[in-house]
């Protein structure tokens, strides 16, 4: 029998190669079918210091994403602190950014949180921080971050020269984690890169299956809608249910298309 899919933890090949972009289309698609969605951001490096408190962009675009409101303005400190327990200022590596700011990231205490999101939500999405071994304490990385929310993991491929050698050694050491590797995403981040098919083909070949879905550069909403309402589809295809959405959910639904078969 399938599991469910009480959430997903959303990490991808690099900083800076679509994670939010990726998560916040596929929260909004989930909130538009009906789901309830918690976000988090545990760990944020790079933020500006407003009346309310240091606040990082990534975290206020998850929160826009699950609200279905453009501006997450209205959130109050205990909502965002609950989404984004852990913010620094410096836009550095989340280990240094922590040590310059004298706080240790408690695991225990991020896990905590996220219990509490699954309980008054249908499912959560948790981004990371920079890559799959981006160190966030001088001996802990982002996969102690995602072994403590213990989430299904989803890699955001962002397709330039070089993604080849990062998705694999990213979903190797998923694998080696003991984590379920949930599936992975193909996002068009360099507009001028080349052979983008032949890339995807290959990374289909070294990845286990196909993409879950692909986003292309700069989409525009209703493209990024059905990019976002592609990779629930699948998800739910791959997954008993995800949130309270199930198979018989998704409209022309053909259960092995697009399957990752592990
Ligand atoms: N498919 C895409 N097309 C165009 N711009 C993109 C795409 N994916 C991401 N970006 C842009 O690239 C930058 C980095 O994306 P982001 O989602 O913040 O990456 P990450 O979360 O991995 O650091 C952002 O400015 C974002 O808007
Ligand atoms: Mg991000």
């Amino acid at each position: 029998m399938k599991p469910d899919l009480r959430g997903v933890f959303v990490t991808g090949t690099d900083t800076e190669i679509g994670k939010t972009h990726v998560s916040c289309a596929m929260v909004a698609a989930a909130r538009r079918r009906g789901s309830r969605v918690g976000v988090m951001k545990p760990i944020a490096a790079g933020a500006a210091q407003t009346p309310r408190g240091l606040r990082n962009d990534d975290a206020l675009s998850l929160i826009a994403a699950a609200r279905g409101d453009a501006h997450a303005s209205s959130v109050t400190a205990a909502e965002y602190t609950a989404v984004n327990p852990y913010c620094f200022a410096a836009p550095v590596s989340p280990h240094i950014a922590a040590a310059e700011a004298g706080v240790r990231p408690d695991l225990a205490r991020i896990a905590d949180l996220a219990k509490v999101h699954r309980s008054e939500n249908d499912w959560l999405v948790v981004e990371g921080a920079g890559g799959w071994l981006a160190p966030i304490t001088a001996e802990l990385s982002v996969s102690d971050l995602a072994i403590a929310v213990g989430l299904p993991v989803l890699v955001v491929v962002g397709l330039r020269l070089g993604c080849l050698n990062h998705a694999q050694l990213t979903v190797r050491e998923i694998d080696r984690s003991g984590l379920p590797f949930a599936g992975w995403v193909a996002n068009q981040i360099d507009p001028a890169m080349a052979r983008v098919d032949e890339n995807v083909s290959m990374l289909t070949k070294r990845l286990g299956g196909p993409p879950l879905a692909r986003f292309g550069f700069g989409a525009d909403a209703a493209a990024l809608a059905e990019s976002g309402n592609t990779l629930i589809d699948r998800l739910v295809a791959k997954y008993a249910t995800v949130g309270f959405l199930q198979a018989a959910d998704i409209v022309g639904n053909s259960p092995d298309s697009g399957m990752i078969p592990r």
